[in-house]
């Protein structure tokens, strides 16, 4: 895409039902005054305008041509006023957001993804409150609340990434804090006509501002998803969508202040409702990386999975029993350690992949650009691996007296008699309900690990799991696969234990 496409992404709403639903969320009675901040060619003005001649609407707009286009069309409409400016650093429209707002309603679809000079983002993350400010959508939806009066509504088209997305929850807490949540409408990026944003799914949000804290966090409202046509947005009688009842009191307290927007009600309530996380009772980071795993990784054999671009390594000169006097390195001739890499094996990866680790190695690692000597005092310790992408279900392995590296998120349990519970917990499906719950993409950075609900089983419980879990690592280890039944026994301990 040319840059200065990049810079404005103009993406038109030409698309009646969304144009239309969009506006009925602003229950518009003709005296209101209104903000639109991307204008664009006007397609929210018009129809506002044919119902309301003379409402009176302010459009801002970035882009030269849009804003002539715009003008011209206009000419004969005193009530709209044009203003050619970025609405992210409007000094007027700044103003209006320090003594409280001014505007009744404010309509967008603002530009997902701009593209802005690293500088300038600098600048905008400082006068944004340190918001994340690499994607403007959310500076939109923030300064845009910020614009409206006491009571004012607004009506969004934006990406759904803001609800759960790590790096969104300042702008989740400032709009559950800050307004009362009228609907939130999932929807695939496909309803909107012509254009494809690479965003897999859109939202509409509809919110009335509010500064009474109280009553916003006692405002309950519904998330609407699933629907199949575009004209099916506004019918929510259509039988097919489904609602999802959230209250912004329990958003609030969730962790991040997520919206949980897929997964069933008990496990919703699961996540929301947790006393603790598997954040509060273990360490979660992720693992080392060489900078040029080619020169110094080397490999057990060459029937080893992708091993095809390394070489084969002389096992006599592995330390496998390494503990925490080798994290800079193994004094005297064995060089190598035992690492543990990504790959979605359960409980337990034998010794396949071998890091170069003598004290002079080490020390290039520590400094070296490329290289990730991060997290060192969790190396050669007893925890668990969760590769950082899984294939369909979340697996885990056990890490101990090795390396792990950076695909894998290590999971250190605070009190070491919860490690073979946990393992047993993060191979189960409960275990990846509430993940895919949390993200529903297969991603499982520490981030999301950290706010799946731990809950501790009762000591005999806890015994009966761990006792099955040695045998199954007893087995993986001996004969390389472990008897099914032990993991089906586990699996039903912890639905026991969670409810699903
Ligand atoms: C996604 S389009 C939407 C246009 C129109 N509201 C619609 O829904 O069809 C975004 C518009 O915002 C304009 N724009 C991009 N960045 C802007 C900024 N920082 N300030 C004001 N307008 C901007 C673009 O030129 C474009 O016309």
């Amino acid at each position: 895409m040319k840059t200065e496409n990049r810079v404005y992404q103009a993406y038109y709403t030409k698309s009646e039902p969304i144009v239309s639903y969009m506006l009925s969320l602003l229950d518009l009675k003709g005296s209101e005054k209104i903000l639109e901040p991307c204008a664009g060619d006007g397609v929210f003005i018009d129809p506002i305008i044919n119902l309301y001649p003379n409402i009176q609407i302010d459009a801002l707009e970035l882009n030269e041509l849009s804003y002539t286009n715009l003008i011209n069309k206009y000419a004969q409409k005193n009530s709209v006023k044009i203003k050619k400016t970025d609405t992210l650093v409007d000094n007027d429209l700044l103003f209006l957001c320090s003594m409280g707002g001014g505007y009744d309603a404010v309509i967008a679809n603002p530009p997902y993804g701009a593209w802005r000079k690293p500088e300038e983002r600098k600048k905008l993350k400082k006068s944004y409150n340190g918001f994340y400010a690499k994607e403007s959508y959310s500076l939109f939806l923030f300064r845009c609340i910020e614009a409206l009066k006491e009571g004012g509504k607004l009506s969004f088209i934006i990406p759904d990434t803001y609800l759960n997305l790590h790096m969104h929850k300042d702008i989740r807490k400032y709009i559950l804090t800050n307004s009362k949540i009228k609907e939130i409408s999932l929807f695939p990026s496909s309803f909107f006509p012509g254009v494809n944003f690479g965003y897999a799914n859109l939202s509409i949000i509809a919110l009335e501002k509010c500064s009474f804290l109280k009553e916003n966090l006692e405002n309950e409202f519904y998330i609407f998803k699933n629907y199949q046509t575009v004209e099916e947005l506004g019918n929510q009688m259509s039988k097919n969508i489904l609602k999802i009842n959230l209250k912004q009191s329990e958003v609030l307290s969730s962790s991040d202040f997520a919206f949980i927007t897929n997964g069933n009600k008990k496990i919703i309530d699961c996540i929301n409702s947790t006393k603790e996380t598997i954040g509060n009772v273990c360490e979660c980071v992720t693992g080392f990386y060489s900078g040029n795993d080619k020169d110094f990784l080397k490999v057990k054999d060459k029937s080893i999975r992708n091993s095809k671009n390394y070489e084969v390594a002389n096992l006599d000169l592995v330390e496998f029993n390494c503990d925490s006097n080798q994290i800079n390195g193994v004094i005297g001739d064995k060089t190598f350690v035992p690492i543990v890499k990504g790959g979605n094996q359960k409980y337990y990866k034998p010794d396949n992949w071998f890091m170069f680790w003598s004290v002079k190695q080490v020390d290039f690692y520590k400094t070296n650009k490329k290289a990730r000597f991060q997290n060192s005092n969790f190396y050669f310790r007893k925890g668990i691996g969760v590769p950082m992408v899984s294939s369909t279900s979340i697996t885990a392995s056990l890490i101990e007296n090795r390396l792990f590296d950076q695909s894998i998120v290590g999971i250190f349990p605070k009190d070491e008699s919860y490690l073979y519970y946990l393992l047993a917990f993060f191979n189960s499906p409960t275990c990846n309900k509430l993940i895919r719950t949390i993200n529903s993409s297969t991603n499982n950075s520490s981030n999301y690990i950290k706010k799946i609900p731990f809950i501790k089983p009762n000591q005999i419980v806890l015994n009966e799991i761990s006792n099955r879990i040695n045998n199954i690592i007893i087995q993986c280890k001996t004969k390389g696969n472990f008897d099914i039944q032990l993991e089906e026994q586990n699996n039903d301990a912890i639905y026991s234990i969670y409810g699903f």
